[in-house]
């Protein structure tokens, strides 16, 4: 069926600084939702809540079919909830990627909104009986794990797929994310890695004979480069295609951060190993991502990508200025490449550089310890009912937890698995292996929605 025709779009009325009583007084703004009844047992069957991440809400929706899979079997009530900042639920408008208007954009507020919108709904949908699982992928997965360490009293269990909270709390190597982009085009054959580092090499030899010409034709800019500034955005841009590629490298074409082929790691590769030109294998290997409508005629080097306080990329337009500020505050991403353990060009990215780009972005200081502290870092061994789940071709994965802590902290690999692959919908394309962690997955949600449902019936 189109589900698109049984979602219902909502604005809640949220509240604007969860942690302070004065600065905002009991200032609101229009946080938007998505919700469907379609599947829903009303007032018995449990709540499967989407904690939104960095972007749109109904790319999320649309792109996370097994949570409404799941409803039908569990007759679910639905709800995708928008992150504030992103999509359509900006507290000041226009004006809120301004400062200091930016700074209610924390992780604490995030799921304060989402604990007070589950509260509240329960109470006007009658469900305050109803068990409630959060859900989420990456970013989105990392909020799914909070919740449940934070709310425990409001959300039952955390489904939560591709969630680098190891990494993105500065607990894992900071060559880790390039390497394992690095690793998923070596798979398909080493000499795809050699052409790439090869590309990459020849750029850098045109860039020192500062031959702007040549390197213009070759990549088809718009413009021609310039500095060494414009080399950097032009390897960055280039770098970002494989990282796309990387985490979306699911079995069927998608729609989802753009058009990706089926198989896109193994497109690329062909694309980069199809002709003796490497420059021009390289420019169409990132035109895979750049220009998959077909119809780019020039590559312009700063509208396509932008730099940001995130090395893996923040995306495009407000959402990307919202991530930046996450990135500059919360949330460390300090990864870097370095041509030797990944085939990319040399591009630190260190805690100082990050320092400088919040500095005068921003005017904040990054905490780089923060995330560790405030939820529980590696030593999360005391929470329980959560899954994570990671697919090994996801460069994320092993930001995440990879190994079981207990027999309600629960780690699912999924060979040959892309970023939150088991989110998605059942696909012909899918491997048995997401089939059986979403089979795994159901059970165990199964349980904890029996065990909570016990615990809610038994409150006064
Ligand atoms: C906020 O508080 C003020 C002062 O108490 C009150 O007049 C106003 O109606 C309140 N606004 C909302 C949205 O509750
Ligand atoms: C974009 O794709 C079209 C169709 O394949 C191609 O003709 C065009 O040259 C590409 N643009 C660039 C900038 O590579
Ligand atoms: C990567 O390292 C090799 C030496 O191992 C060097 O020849 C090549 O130019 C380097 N590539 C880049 C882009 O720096
Ligand atoms: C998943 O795969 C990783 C990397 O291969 C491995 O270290 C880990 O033990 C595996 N975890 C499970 C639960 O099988």
């Amino acid at each position: 069926y189109n589900l698109i025709l049984f979602i219902f779009l909502k604005y809640f009325t949220q509240t604007l600084d969860h942690f302070n009583f004065n600065s905002m007084g009991n200032g609101t703004f229009s946080q938007r939702y998505l919700i469907t009844d379609k599947h829903w047992k009303k007032g018995y069957g449990p709540i499967f809540f989407y904690t939104g991440n960095e972007g749109d809400i109904w790319e999320f929706a649309l792109n996370s079919g097994f949570i409404t899979e799941l409803a039908a079997q569990h007759r679910a009530l639905v709800i995708f909830a928008e992150h504030r900042y992103y999509g359509r639920s900006l507290p000041f408008g226009k004006d809120s990627f301004n400062i200091p208007q930016i700074s209610l954009l924390t992780v604490e507020q995030a799921l304060a909104d989402y604990s007070v919108m589950i509260t509240e709904l329960k109470q006007q949908l009658a469900a305050t009986d109803c068990p409630v699982i959060v859900f989420g992928g990456s970013y989105g997965g990392m909020l799914s794990v909070y919740m449940r360490l934070k709310y425990p009293n409001i959300v039952a269990g955390a489904l939560a797929a591709s969630a680098p909270i190891l990494s993105t709390a500065g607990l894992v190597d900071s060559r880790q994310f390039f390497h394992d982009v690095t690793a998923d085009f070596e798979s398909i054959a080493p000499e795809c890695r050699k052409a790439v580092r090869g590309a990459f090499h020849l750029l850098k030899e045109l860039a020192e004979f500062q031959d702007y010409d040549r390197i213009q034709s070759e990549f088809a800019l718009c413009k021609s480069p310039s500095s060494a500034q414009d080399i950097h955005q032009l390897n960055g841009l280039l770098r970002n295609a494989f990282t796309v590629m990387a985490m979306l490298d699911y079995p069927y074409s998608t729609h989802f951060m753009g058009s990706m082929p089926a198989n896109p790691v193994k497109v690329a590769c062909d694309t980069m190993m199809s002709g003796s030109n490497l420059l021009v294998n390289l420019r169409n290997t990132a035109g895979i991502v750049y220009n998959a409508t077909g119809v780019l005629t020039c590559f312009d080097l700063y509208s396509l990508y932008l730099e940001c306080a995130d090395p893996t990329g923040c995306g495009l337009g407000f959402n990307s200025m919202a991530w930046d500020y996450q990135a500059c505050t919360e949330i460390n991403l300090c990864y870097e490449s370095n041509n030797v353990t990944d085939m990319f060009p040399p591009m630190p990215f260190t805690e100082r550089d990050r320092e400088l780009h919040c500095s005068q972005r921003w005017a904040v200081v990054p905490r780089p310890d923060w995330l560790k502290t405030q939820f529980w870092g590696d030593g999360i061994s005391s929470a329980s009912n959560i899954i994570f789940s990671n697919g090994d071709l996801d460069p994320w994965a092993n930001g995440g937890v990879r190994k079981s802590f207990s027999s309600s902290l629960i780690a699912i690999n999924i060979s040959g698995g892309a970023h939150h692959l088991d989110l998605r919908s059942s696909n012909d394309a899918d491997p048995v292996s997401v089939i059986n962690a979403r089979k795994r997955e159901a059970d165990i949600i199964s349980q904890w929605i029996k065990m909570d449902r016990t615990r809610l019936q038994q409150l006064p």
